[in-house]
């Protein structure tokens, strides 16, 4: 909503940051929202102050390795929440269309395990923490599994080769189908920024033929890294990214068209990796600070998942040296606390301190 053209007096901008809850339409079946989730006047309070608090925060720079990315305005600024029971709330830019960048390798994983089921993933790609870049090569030659996690680079490349089809633009509509279903609208390539990165991807290109000397990836290599770019370079809103993560919230069940996107049985894995390896080596001092599964990508985006109550999106285009967002990074860390949304604090299953258990 607040675009650059409309950064006014300060009045104004107060006037335009109204936020907004659009109340769901779904059948009860569909909505599963925990007993202790925060009232979404709580919600609103908490995403409205921690706009405020951090629409000046000027830390961190642009990813500029795709260079596509490095001219995003870095002023863009942009939060949504979306519950399991299909409430949305947002503010600042929502019509800025970024790329999902490696947020969209949670949405292949959960794809491939869709198809051959959570060992094979596990056994094929692995899940464990590389300690290293996304982009590591060293991780790949240094880990016995040679793959680390479906989320750092090598392993999401090798992810998309797992995915079945008898051809390359086949594969490519099956995964950007699944996406759109994850978000409950068509989502669309952002073609300058495929054409940006498919230019100056050698690195992802080098990994993939580390991959196959190490024979851990199952498809055509560089018709593999071709794949993942395009994935990469799917564009998002922060409304559609924050529903993308109310699926996972909900079970795998998307709160806005009730389709079950994700069998609910792979959930669990896909929040546990995210929770592991979702912001790479920022997701220690994360996981310590938050508590919570995410998922950066290098667009600028970051989201969150709470089960059983929602998600949070965050998109700010600059980023700190792991290539995590660092606005949406303070903005989700500062919801979080606010709503006792870290899954490690006893607030968030509704035990009080006294050890109680109570609706918040
Ligand atoms: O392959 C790359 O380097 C990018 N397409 C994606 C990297 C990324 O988003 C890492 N995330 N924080």
């Amino acid at each position: 909503m607040l675009t650059k053209r409309t950064r006014v007096a300060p009045l104004m901008v107060a006037i335009l940051l109204v936020t907004s809850f659009i109340p769901g339409h779904l059948p009860a079946r569909a909505q599963q929202t925990s007993p202790v989730a925060p009232r979404r006047e709580q919600v609103q309070a908490a995403v409205r102050e921690a706009y405020d608090k951090f629409k000046s925060d000027t830390g961190g720079k642009n990813a500029d390795y795709i260079p596509y990315l490095a001219k995003v305005d870095s002023k863009l600024f942009g939060i949504a929440v979306v519950s399991t029971d299909n409430q949305a709330l947002t503010v600042g830019d929502l019509d800025y269309s970024f790329s999902i960048q490696s947020i969209s390798k949670v949405y292949s994983m959960a794809l491939a395990m869709e198809e051959l089921g959570p060992d094979t993933v596990f056994q094929k790609i692995g899940s464990e923490p590389t300690g290293r870049a996304f982009n590591s090569v060293f991780a790949v030659a240094d880990m016995p599994t040679h793959t680390g996690n479906p989320f750092v680079n090598a392993g999401a490349i090798s992810t998309v080769s797992l995915i079945s089809a008898k051809s390359a633009d086949e594969k490519w509509n099956k995964i950007l189908d699944f996406y759109s279903r994850a978000a409950g609208e068509k989502l669309k390539l952002i073609d300058e920024v495929y054409k940006s990165e498919a230019a100056t991807n050698t690195g992802n290109k080098a990994l993939s033929m580390l991959l196959a000397k190490y024979d851990r990836i199952y498809a055509d290599p560089f018709e593999s890294v071709d794949i993942y770019t395009k994935q990469c370079s799917v564009g998002v809103n922060v409304l559609q990214l924050a529903r993308m993560g109310a699926t996972l919230a909900n079970n795998g069940r998307n709160p806005a068209t009730g389709e079950q996107v994700v069998k609910a049985e792979n959930v669990p894995y896909i929040l546990s990796t995210m929770m592991m390896a979702g912001l790479y080596d920022g997701s220690g001092s994360w996981s310590w600070h938050v508590g919570l599964p995410a998922k950066s990508g290098v667009g600028g985006g970051i989201v969150a998942v709470v089960p059983g109550k929602g998600a949070i999106a965050v998109f700010a285009p600059p980023l700190d040296e792991a290539g995590n967002s660092v606005k949406a990074q303070k903005v989700i860390e500062f919801v979080a606390k606010k709503l006792d949304y870290n899954l490690y604090s006893p607030g968030s299953v509704g035990l009080k301190p006294g050890g109680q258990i109570g609706q918040k």
